[in-house]
């Protein structure tokens, strides 16, 4: 089963507009505004260095987590059957600190579409 063209470009264009509907959630609590900010600064990180070309440092599908920003964050790709279009994927832990609870450790994760128009069908 393949999926549409039409339906990875409509991926690729949300990751795009992402970092702005995140930046546009309306979180008011500082917690949720540092952990939200991380997983996007994280997700630009990510995503500049796929834009590079060198993802060496990703170490993509290892298994191990990679530093960024100081968390450690797992990342994976696989290529959508039919489609121009990478499928990359993350996900990781920021810590924060609550008076009340202490350290505490959120969940954090994202996808990226990466086209790949060379690629033969
Ligand atoms: C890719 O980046 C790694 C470090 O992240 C570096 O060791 C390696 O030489 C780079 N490869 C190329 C082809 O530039």
């Amino acid at each position: 089963m393949s999926l549409p063209y039409d339906f990875f470009l409509s991926l690729f264009l949300e990751s795009l507009i992402l970092d702005a509907s995140l930046l546009s959630n309306g979180l008011d609590e500082f917690e949720m505004g540092y952990v939200a900010n991380e997983e996007m600064e994280v997700r630009r990180e990510i995503i500049r260095t796929i834009i590079s070309g060198n993802t060496t440092s990703l170490q993509p599908n290892s298994g191990q987590p990679v530093m960024i920003r100081g968390h450690n964050i797992c990342i994976g790709w696989h290529d959508e059957r039919g489609s121009d279009f990478r499928a990359w994927e993350w996900h990781g832990h920021v810590m924060t600190h609550d008076e009340e609870k202490g350290y505490l450790l959120e969940y954090i994760f994202g996808d990226y579409f990466e086209r790949i128009p060379e690629r033969h069908r």
